[in-house]
């Protein structure tokens, strides 16, 4: 099927954009380059250069890559800048959202399939979350993903819009972008792999639940594939597996220190080390996938140890892009 991906050039769109062309889909690309990268997606991927804000700009795409579905990963998210420039947010994160809704009900697109994040609805919870956890957004970012979701629900029930959001647990793996203030597992490589120090925030107890971008990526691809009774469902994306920073970090320590030895390079790489505590981290943070598992027939591959090997490798023969 034609399926136009925003934010394809980006970390997880990237992935989501590899799986689809495995599995004979043709898709398009709508991003706007701010933290993603054309050298994520093949050569022959139409890419249309663009902000989601940009009404116009993209009517003209929907008019001329006539999508079936639509795969929405495009969104401001970052946490920090939310809450510096909540207007920011909002207007990529809501209104960015509302034109690819408004673009995909004009263009008779079947089906929305929306970025929704785990770890920013449901707070602190210390035993996997259900879907039906009651949200509780804290930051600008939390509640513009929240809105989403009743953007979603709204065009589904007015426009007989199929929609469809995935809360994502923590999401790591090839091609995240290391220079954000998320993705910390990019941000330990990239610098474990260049023998730079990395620095635990606080204690480091603060649990989260790893996916794999590929796992994520195919949770998209079941999503826009399967015909769900609802015209609105939301569904969690994640192991429910705790781990915290200090393990995370021991882990991809040991690693990186492997591949150090491996290539001949410096062996003798910096421990990790305890800085001041973030504001309003989370301690503990996990989503149960059960409904994703049983209804899509979600079975991911990567547990945490193979994904953040494929992972350290990929960023060690990457080097360039970290
Ligand atoms: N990475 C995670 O752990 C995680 C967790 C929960 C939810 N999410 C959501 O998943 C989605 C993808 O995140 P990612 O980790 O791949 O991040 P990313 O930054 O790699 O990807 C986002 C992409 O969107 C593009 N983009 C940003 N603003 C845009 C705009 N105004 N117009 C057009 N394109 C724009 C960027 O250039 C980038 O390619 C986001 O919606 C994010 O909120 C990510």
């Amino acid at each position: 099927m034609r399926i136009l991906i925003t934010g394809g050039a980006g970390f997880i769109g990237s992935h989501i954009v590899e799986t689809l062309i495995k599995h004979g889909h043709t898709p398009a690309v709508v991003d706007n380059l701010s933290s993603g990268n054309p050298k994520n997606i093949p050569a022959e991927i139409p890419l249309y250069e663009l902000d989601i804000c940009d009404s116009k700009k993209l009517e003209e795409a929907f008019h001329d890559f006539k999508p079936e579905l639509v795969c929405h990963q495009a969104a401001q998210m970052s946490v920090s800048r939310s809450v510096r420039e909540p207007a920011f947010d909002a207007r990529v994160n809501i209104m960015g959202l509302i034109n690819v809704l408004d673009q995909s009900v004009q263009n008779n697109v079947k089906k929305v399939v929306f970025a929704s994040s785990g770890g920013v609805l449901y707070g602190d919870v210390f035993e996997p979350a259900k879907e039906d956890q009651p949200a509780n957004p804290i930051s600008p970012y939390g509640i513009s993903k929240w809105a989403g979701e009743k953007y979603l629900e709204f065009y589904s029930k007015e426009h007989q819009l199929k929609t469809v959001a995935l809360r994502y647990a923590n999401v790591y793996g090839p091609r995240q972008n290391p220079h954000g203030e998320a993705g910390v597992v990019a941000i330990f490589c990239r610098n474990l792999l260049q023998s730079l120090p990395i620095t635990v925030n606080g204690d480091g107890k603060y649990i989260r639940d790893y996916v794999h971008g590929s796992d994520v990526a195919e949770a998209n691809r079941l999503a826009l594939e399967t015909d769900l009774p609802e015209s609105f469902t939301t569904f969690n994306i994640g192991m429910g597996t705790p781990t915290d920073v200090n393990q995370l970090a021991e882990q991809v320590y040991q690693l990186c220190q492997t591949k150090a030895r491996e290539t001949g390079s410096d062996d003798s790489l910096p421990h990790p080390d305890h800085g001041p505590a973030r504001a309003g981290d989370l301690r503990s943070n996990l989503v149960d996938a059960s409904k994703a598992k049983s209804i899509l027939g979600w079975n991911p591959r990567f547990e945490l140890e193979s994904g953040l090997a494929e992972t350290v490798d990929w960023f060690a023969e990457n080097a360039i892009q970290s």
